[in-house]
């Protein structure tokens, strides 16, 4: 059987930051509020590039550093919650700027925890025979962000990274996976909903599109559930804490990281952090911290590293992928 491997990581996010003190001039927040309770000093916002260029421009990077032709590719998972449109996919807008006609390409999507749902996802499609794809987290949250209200606005940002996954492996890329759903607490995080309308002739109600967020469930439910996922994914792939090198968990919140670390018993300074620079990126986050770190040194590709994957989010969804790079 084909083992698949991350052979390539990329990414990128807009040019324009907005930083604390900028919302400061806004709404009614401050540096020190923001930063102490979630660890983010800025955010890029995009000005002009939508979810599809984003997720494009990380594409385009993927095939130059692997010095592939766009026809090479397989598959493209486009792991989303603000999508240019419903239809056609942001995946396939993606297959169309890059010119990856022979790809076949689909969105998922699983909030914060969809990175790791469409990684999973791409592995199998890997060891199921096909030769190589991209999974790509992109958001541009600033779509659905009332800028009224500062207890969510302040939080998101915008931004893509992925991978390149090709069928080169000479190991399991995936040591062990633990995904998880749990619909019926889905009302604590929500964002453009579609009203039914009352009838044929009726108006349309309003779209009710802005992200909204029950702040203290959503933290009880990120400190409570994920480290047990956590755990239980170790156990699984018979490891303890300290078999791993870097835990590259969604970037919520840098308090949630904190408590984490603590529950499992776990070095704080292997989580890596980088929402202070970005926000909350949801499924872009956890590609994003991964090509950084990459980028920086920080983790290599080929060093048979064994890193944690988590992301925990809308849904509710959460899970982790043990992942030997
Ligand atoms: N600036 C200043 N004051 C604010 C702001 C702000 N941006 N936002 C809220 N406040 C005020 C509130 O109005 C409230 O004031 P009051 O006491 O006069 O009513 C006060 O601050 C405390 O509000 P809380 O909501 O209780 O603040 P809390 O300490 O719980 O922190 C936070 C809020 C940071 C959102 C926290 O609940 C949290 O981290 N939750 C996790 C949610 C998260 O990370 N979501 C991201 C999306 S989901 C995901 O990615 C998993």
């Amino acid at each position: 059987m084909p083992f698949a491997k991350i052979t390539q990581v990329a990414h990128y996010v807009p040019e324009n930051i907005v930083s604390n003190d900028d919302l400061a001039k806004i709404m009614d927040t401050s540096d020190e509020w923001i930063y102490s309770r979630t660890g983010i000093k800025q955010r890029h916002i995009t000005v002009d590039e939508n979810t599809s260029d984003l997720a494009a421009k990380v594409g385009e990077q993927l095939l130059l550093q692997a010095d592939l032709s766009a026809d090479q590719i397989d598959f493209i998972i486009v792991a989303t919650i603000s999508p240019d449109g419903s239809m056609p996919s942001t995946a396939a807008l993606v297959q169309s700027k890059i010119d990856a006609h022979r790809a076949f390409a689909y969105d998922l999507t699983a909030a914060c925890s969809g990175f790791v749902f469409a990684l999973s996802t791409a592995e199998k499609l890997i060891t199921g025979g096909y030769t190589r794809g991209m999974v790509i987290g992109a958001e541009v949250l600033s779509k659905s962000l009332d800028w009224s209200d500062r207890s969510t606005a302040v939080l998101f940002g915008d931004g893509a990274g992925g991978v390149l996954l090709e069928n080169t492996g000479t190991k399991p890329l995936i040591i062990a996976e633990h995904l998880r759903t749990d619909g019926s607490r889905g009302n604590s995080l929500t964002s453009n909903h579609l009203e039914l309308r009352p009838g044929l002739l009726a108006r349309p109600k309003p779209v009710a599109e802005f992200i909204k967020m029950d702040g203290r469930a959503i933290f009880d439910f990120a400190v409570r559930d994920v480290p047990k996922n956590i755990q239980e994914a170790l156990e699984k792939a018979n490891l303890k804490p300290e078999d791993i090198d870097y835990f590259l968990l969604h970037q919520a919140n840098s308090r949630i990281l904190d408590k984490m670390a603590k529950k499992l018993g776990a070095e704080r300074s292997k989580f890596l952090q980088n929402m202070q620079d970005y926000g909350n990126t949801s499924a872009a986050s956890i590609p994003i911290l991964l090509s950084e770190s990459v980028k920086n040194g920080k983790l290599s590709l080929d060093k048979n590293s064994k890193i944690v994957q988590t992301g925990f989010g809308g849904g509710l969804t959460w899970g982790t992928l043990i992942v030997n790079l």
